[in-house]
């Protein structure tokens, strides 16, 4: 196998999606690793999960730089010297300047939960049960100047059950993202997914013997729990 490639995750709090890709990356046959943890908040409870399994954390706090432009280029020295090939946002929550997305175009990804390019920005779960929508979910995209707006890699739904409240719909679409996120870091790591031209570009994935590699995940409407991988098809 090549190198594994090396993955810094940006992070502002409880850190669940950083934890799924950190267990991914345990197995050595996984295409990324995880060289390290950036928070902009001190107190993310995700630096001691990733420190206790031995990943190297760095807390990065904005009320330390005198500008957004100087903040962004700490953590921009900070991606550079763990060496990090992709950057991986996982609940990082900061808009991050153009200068810094434009020299990681194509090698930041971000993690939303609901099915892009509906429910931008916050609150996803409250607007999509006051929409009535019955199917949500999560998507991971290539990062771009407009917020929640970049390629779509990758998309997991949930259903919306009759009674759900905000948190448990949350809970059921946290854990696709929990599925999803390694899944598509692993598709960019190995570059069977990469950004071209403004567009997700995916492989055809010819060489895998079993094709049931997915890059969308569907729900069962009948069941609240999906499997997933029996129910994943293959894009075009
Ligand atoms: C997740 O729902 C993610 O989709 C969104 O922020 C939340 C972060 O949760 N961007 P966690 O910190 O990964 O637990």
């Amino acid at each position: 196998m090549s190198a594994r490639k090396r993955t810094v995750v940006l992070i502002s709090g409880r850190g669940s999606n950083m934890t799924a890709l950190i267990a991914a990356a345990s197995n050595p046959d996984y295409p990324a690793e995880i060289v390290g943890v950036i928070s902009d908040r001190a107190n993310a409870a995700g630096l001691g999960v990733a420190a206790a399994r031995g990943i190297a954390t760095k807390v990065i706090s904005r009320a330390d730089y005198s500008s957004k432009e100087a903040h962004d280029g700490a953590i921009d020295a900070a991606l550079v010297s763990f060496g990090a090939e992709i950057v991986a946002l996982a609940g990082y929550m900061r808009i991050l300047g153009a200068r810094f997305v434009e020299k990681w175009l194509g090698r930041m990804i971000n993690i939303h939960p609901a099915l892009l390019p509906a429910f931008k920005g916050l609150d996803t779960h409250a607007r999509a049960i006051r929409a009535g929508i019955r199917i949500h979910g999560c998507t991971v995209h290539f990062v771009t100047l407009d917020m929640d707006d970049g390629p779509i890699i990758a998309q997991a739904a949930v259903p919306v059950m009759v009674g759900d409240n905000e948190d448990m719909l949350a809970a059921r679409v946290l854990k696709a993202e929990h599925r999803l996120y390694p899944l598509a870091l692993g598709l960019v790591a190995e570059g069977k997914a990469r950004m071209e031209g403004g567009r997700t570009v995916l492989a055809h994935f010819a060489d895998d013997a079993d094709n049931s590699t997915s890059v969308i995940m569907a729900p069962d409407p009948l069941r609240e729990e999906t499997d997933l991988e029996q129910l994943a098809r293959i894009t075009p």
